[in-house]
């Protein structure tokens, strides 16, 4: 018996949204004593064979957490105590934002699935970039920009190059999202002209490293435009995929036609062909991230090219062992195939 086993009932009987709050109240309340120290000791798994370098970055274990757990960069420490590789805080806007009306985070627990409309409600880049200056994490913390949701998509460079400023002294590395459907227009972004100009503007203010999330909904053509600006730009990574728009018929949830997007398994096996479909493309890292919960889902993932994955509706249904668990699973099949250490798995499926 696990005590997220006796947790979760409890949890689940709250809005999702109220959990989440509930939750981080508690690891933030853990930061900096003594507990901290016990949560690192009883789930990090420390073995050579997981550490990996991606990006100018070492990495102890390849699995982080996505971004939007941590939108106020509140808790990398703890959840560096919970045995995560690494922790993208974000998404962090120029403005301060309040997000879209609550309700906007539902479970659908019949599929292990996540739909979210939160709109970057976040404390804005200069609150979170004195936060990220003051925090000493032990392990790479990435910074996650968004666009403000005041500010028309032909200004966006300015506004997503306002936030890298503020955030510059606290990342050791900075994503460029411009795949979260619940920011109207955003995605637009992602289309050539606008993705070179967005992502040079950031190159020129100095961020590095540098990578760009991408969403699972884009067509083959879009992402192989996509890739094309990746290349141009000699970009570090590649982040594939964020939630979905899609839904598919399987989904048995009755908040299966809420607005937002879609996270957890039933994205899963999307986003995987999608770091599959990057990989083949470009020789830039990439960060796989949807629907990975266990050691198996993180390993197809590796072997299809990911050099690190990330989850975040893997952790509200599996519960704070979940990197413990991926990480001694990984080891596991690593020796059952006869691999010296995850970066020899990684696309070994290509
Ligand atoms: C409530 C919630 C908020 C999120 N916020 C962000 C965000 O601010 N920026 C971002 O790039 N992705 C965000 N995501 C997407 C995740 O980082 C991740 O790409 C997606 O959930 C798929 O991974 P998963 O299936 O492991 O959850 C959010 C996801 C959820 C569930």
């Amino acid at each position: 018996m696990r005590l997220y086993d006796l947790a979760k009932p409890i949890l689940f009987q709250l809005d999702a949204e109220t959990a989440h709050r509930s939750v981080h109240t508690l690891l933030d309340a853990i930061e900096g004593t003594a507990a901290e120290q016990l949560l690192a000791d009883h789930y990090t798994v420390v073995d050579s064979r997981l550490s990996t370098e991606v990006f100018g970055q070492r990495f102890n274990n390849p699995v982080g957490v996505a971004a939007g757990f941590d939108k106020n960069a509140e808790i990398p420490r703890t959840l560096a105590a919970l045995g995560f590789g690494h922790v993208e805080v974000g998404g962090v806007t120029a403005e301060p934002q309040a997000g879209n009306p609550r309700p906007r985070m539902f479970r659908l627990p019949e599929d292990r699935a996540l739909i979210n409309r939160m709109g970057f409600n976040n404390d804005g880049a200069d609150i979170i970039g004195e936060r990220l200056a003051d925090t000493d994490c032990k392990v790479p913390v990435g910074v996650n920009i968004g666009k403000s949701k005041s500010a028309p998509n032909d200004e966006a460079e300015a506004d997503y190059r306002y936030t890298f400023e503020r955030v510059r002294e606290g990342g050791d590395y900075f994503v460029v999202n411009v795949s979260s459907p619940n920011t109207p227009g955003l995605r637009e972004l992602q289309q050539r002209d606008r993705l070179e100009s967005i992502l040079g503007t950031l190159q020129d203010a100095g961020a590095s490293p540098l990578l760009v999330k991408l969403s699972p909904n884009l067509t083959d053509a879009a992402t192989e435009d996509a890739l094309a600006v990746v290349d141009d730009l000699n970009l570090d990574g590649v982040i594939a995929t964020n939630t979905s728009t899609d839904r598919p018929a399987s989904l048995r949830g009755e908040a299966a036609a809420e607005e937002g997007g879609l996270s957890g398994k039933p994205i899963e096996e999307k986003a995987t062909s999608m770091v599959r479909f990057v990989a083949e493309r470009t020789d830039k890292p990439v960060v796989g991230v949807g629907g990975v919960s266990d050691a198996e889902g993180a390993y197809e993932k590796i072997r299809n090219g990911a050099s690190v994955v990330q989850l975040y509706t893997g952790l509200v249904y599996e519960g704070p062992a979940i990197a413990r668990d991926i990480n001694s699973g990984l080891l596991e099949l690593l020796e059952r195939d006869g691999f010296d250490s995850v970066e020899d798995a990684v696309g070994v499926d290509l």
